[in-house]
């Protein structure tokens, strides 16, 4: 059999139990499973039933038993303290194995929550792997979340324990985490048992004990924790995402099928081998840093890079450069937001020029669409394939790539190429009817999902199918609206809900809607996502006040930009709102979000037939234009 995308892709169309059930093979066993796919609770699927494994086992401890114990695993790169350290593998299980017993001495069982609310230092990486290790479900948070996302994680994820550091680094902004949790804790019902805190240098944080724990001292306590068997559908963790409301949705990873998945998406898409190095410069908040940071590049043996940093201003553009050149990285992963941030400050790329970047054979971009502006300047500067890739934190690895490790297929730029094997996407129209090639539909994959994907949400099983399986029988709805080409190719156009992409960053208007709709003075608000150059998108805000309100409406705007960023986050870059008289609706009271984005974009529009009353499109392409938005309109 050939390797090619092409025939691997047909190997598994013909039978895709037999290819996952090959794949499998790669990951270490306590016990086989017994069912490769349980479909008897369809369209709930579960893979691998009755196997049992251990995803810190074979992330860690097997290289070391195999062997390769003394291989590098992770390289923590630090440009705002000027700090780097390097773990080999079996530095590596040594501290996740004192960090799990930590977790034990606290009472953590298996099946208990963890919180993990850190920077991207190494004791975050221990942190997770520690709870795989005894079979405890973490829930990792990103730091530039406000206390409030914080405390709905915290209600629904109920941790016993949580895991934090004193600080992160913004740059130069130091952000103090202890009094965000500290607030985050006064809003949410549940309360933790205990909060452990990595002391930083920088800013040490003043802890309030019994409560409050020093990391440091919690761990040289501990005796280290053994793997546990656990099975292959016992949850590995949470991470929760925007969803079309401001209630973030839970999504579940199983241990099993997500190790399957994500070692094969190594090897396979991302065409590395044990012992290269793999850079996902994300943050290990997201998805793409708790599939590719943390676990797939460990899963296959290889080197992960660890980075605390930004693509710019630490200290330069040329930053990302010197990471590549100084840690020999094979393949780099980031958001295309952080390339066009490198190509605005140095147009030429001209400190690429000072680095070696000979180790570096393919960039991918994902986490939102990619320009083609910005994909050539990439593939050109850096001299290696640019490839794009298409994912969701729902699926946790690429439903779209050209698989480097298969061969590439020719690029379109502006397309994540194919479908990765184990998917099948389509077009569907609003029936559910697949569409023809070239014709733009719901993007939906065909159940059953491959592994690796989200089961469940956690502990709702009706808003999984709720919001994914039901519009579309058969299919799971991935939320983006696009076509698949005569060729084959995917072309990702938009989301079909309210969900925007700010700098790699998911986000729900709807979630910013209704923190503007809590402020007094606002009658009805309307939130929408308009192009950015840097960021992709951004989040732009029209606010009706209510009728007496004789506040200036500059400053109720400028209150719910504060609002915005004190309960949603720094992270929201909610920056731009304005006052109008009306909101542009339909004759059923329906508002005309879309129509508002293009004319914000400069893009034509149809009148909508439905509308209610056409003049009030005049006054909000004022009001944009007044924000520096609707040139062309
Ligand atoms: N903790 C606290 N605050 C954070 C944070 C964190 N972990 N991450 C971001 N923020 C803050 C930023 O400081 C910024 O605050 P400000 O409004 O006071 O300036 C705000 O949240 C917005 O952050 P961001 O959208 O990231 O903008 P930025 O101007 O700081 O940086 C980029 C822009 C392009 C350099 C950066 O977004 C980037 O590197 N993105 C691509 C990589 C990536 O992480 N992708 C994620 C998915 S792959
Ligand atoms: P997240 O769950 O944060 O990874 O965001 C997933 C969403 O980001 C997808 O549903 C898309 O809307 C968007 N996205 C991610 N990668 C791409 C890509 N390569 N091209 C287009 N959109 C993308």
């Amino acid at each position: 059999m050939g390797q090619d995308y092409e025939s691997v892709y047909a190997r598994w169309q013909r039978d895709p139990e037999g290819f996952w059930a090959e794949a499998a093979e790669d990951i270490h066993w306590y016990k086989r499973w017994e069912t490769l796919l349980d479909a008897s609770r369809k369209p709930l699927y579960r893979w691998f039933v009755g196997g049992e494994v251990n995803t810190c086992y074979n992330a860690v401890d097997r290289h070391v038993d195999e062997g390769r114990g003394d291989q590098d695993a992770l390289i923590y790169d630090s440009a705002v303290t000027d700090t780097i350290k390097v773990f080999t593998f079996q530095e590596l299980r040594d501290e996740v194995a004192r960090v799990a017993g930590m977790l034990v001495q606290f009472g953590v069982l298996k099946g208990d929550r963890v919180l993990v609310y850190m920077p991207m230092i190494p004791e975050a990486v221990f942190a997770m792997l520690a709870c795989a290790r005894i079979g405890a479900v973490h829930t990792v948070v990103f730091g530039g979340f406000a206390a409030n996302e914080l405390a709905t994680r915290i209600d629904d994820a109920r941790p016993k324990l949580v895991l934090s550091a004193s600080c992160g680094i913004e740059v130069k902004r130091i952000i103090a985490y202890r009094p965000l949790l500290e607030s985050a804790l006064k809003i949410a019902r549940h309360q933790p048992r205990n909060c452990v805190f990595v002391q930083r240098e920088t800013a040490r944080a003043e802890l309030a004990p019994p409560r409050d724990v020093d990391w440091d001292e919690a761990v040289a306590a501990a005796e280290p924790a053994d793997c546990v068997p656990l099975a292959a559908t016992d949850p590995l963790y949470i991470l929760y995402t925007s969803g079309t409301t401001g209630v973030p949705k839970g999504i579940v990873r199983d241990n099993g099928g997500h190790m399957v998945a994500l070692k094969w998406s190594v090897a396979n898409v991302y065409g590395l081998a044990p012992g290269e190095v793999y850079w996902a410069a994300s943050d290990v908040g997201w998805v793409v840093g708790h599939s590719y940071i943390v676990y797939g590049p460990l899963l296959h043996g290889c080197k992960t890079v660890l980075f605390e940093g930004k693509p710019v201003g630490t200290p330069d553009p040329g930053a990302f450069w010197r990471v590549i050149s100084q840690h020999k990285v094979c393949t780099m992963f980031t958001a295309p937001t952080a390339f066009r941030a490198i190509k605005r400050e140095d147009p030429e790329a001209n400190l690429r020029q000072n680095y070696d970047l000979s180790s570096l054979r393919t960039l991918f971009l994902g986490g939102e669409r990619c320009d083609p502006d910005t994909l050539n300047w990439a593939r050109k500067h850096l001299g290696v394939p640019a490839i794009d890739n298409w994912w969701q934190t729902e699926t946790g690895w690429p439903v779209g790539a050209n698989c480097v490790g298969l061969g590439l297929v020719p690029v379109k730029p502006g397309s994540p190429a194919k479908t990765v094997p184990g998917y099948r996407v389509c077009a569907v129209d609003d029936g559910g009817r697949e569409v023809p090639p070239g014709q733009m539909g719901s993007l939906v994959i065909e159940l059953p999902l491959p592994p690796g994907c989200l089961p469940t949400l956690w502990r709702n099983d009706h808003g999984f199918r709720e919001t994914y399986l039901d519009d579309y029988p058969g299919y799971y709805k991935t939320g983006d609206s696009g076509y698949v080409d005569s060729e084959g190719y995917l072309w990702i156009m938009s989301r079909t809900d309210d969900i925007i992409n700010v700098a790699g960053h998911r986000l729900s208007t709807g979630g910013i809607e209704e923190v503007l709709a809590s402020h007094p003075d606002v009658a009805e608000c309307a939130v929408i996502g308009v192009a950015d150059h840097l960021k992709g998108q951004l989040p732009i805000g029209f606010i009706v006040l209510k009728a007496g309100v004789r506040r200036d409406g500059a400053e109720i705007a400028a209150d719910t930009v504060r609002m915005v960023r004190e309960r949603i986050g720094p992270v929201a870059s909610f920056k731009a709102v304005t006052v109008v008289q009306r909101l542009p609706k339909t004759r059923s009271g329906k508002i005309l979000r879309g129509t508002m984005r293009k004319i914000a974009d400069g893009v034509d529009y149809r009148m909508p037939a439905t509308i209610d009353d056409p003049a009030i499109l005049g006054e909000i392409m004022d009001a944009l234009r007044t924000l520096g938005y609707a040139k062309r309109g």
